[in-house]
């Protein structure tokens, strides 16, 4: 039994006593979780929250999600995904959840790992192409745009930023 009903049912003894259990209780009590339900469900804005349902102000975005709306928590500079170091110019780097690419030197760039044609991981990149090895598909380091292969669509891109010496979240 919710507060809420516990309060219902005391306020109810103390106006009529001896009607505790009539019908009026229950079904006063019902409604009074039923609006608490209702109440609860309008106090999470989907917009600012994880896929997993926990608020973004209490836990950050996961690296490559879209983040709160109208900024985030993470202090202006994003979520450091990799050292711009650790990315080689004309090559990249796959993440756990996306690709990062230095098409020229300077110019990064980042895509969801997740192959457009059966949904694979890509899983390796040479030769200015990203390779999902599932049916061979190559996807273009600079744009994402397939180039060989069953996939007909680019990979998804992602926004980055460059803070200092890291790609970070945009
Ligand atoms: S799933 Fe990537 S090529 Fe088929």
């Amino acid at each position: 039994m919710t507060d809420v009903q516990q309060r219902t049912e005391a306020e109810i003894r103390q106006d009529r006593p001896g009607t505790a259990s009539s019908r009026r209780v229950v079904l006063m009590g019902a409604g009074a979780i039923g609006a608490t339900a209702a109440l609860a469900a309008c106090g999470t804005d989907a917009a600012n929250t994880n896929p997993n349902g926990t608020d973004f102000a209490a836990e950050p975005a996961p690296a490559g999600s879209d983040g709160p709306a109208g900024g985030g928590s993470t202090g202006g500079g994003g979520t450091v995904l990799v050292a711009a170091a650790d990315v080689e110019v004309g090559g990249g780097v796959i993440l756990d959840e996306l690709v990062v690419t230095q098409p020229a030197e300077g110019s990064f760039k980042a895509f969801s790992n997740v192959c457009t044609h059966q949904g694979c991981k890509v899983s390796e990149i040479k030769n200015g192409s990203i390779i999902c090895k599932c049916h061979n598909s190559l996807f273009s380091i600079q744009d994402g745009a397939p180039t060989s292969g069953p996939a007909k669509a680019p990979l998804a891109v992602t926004a980055i930023d460059v803070d200092g010496d890291n790609i970070v979240t945009a």
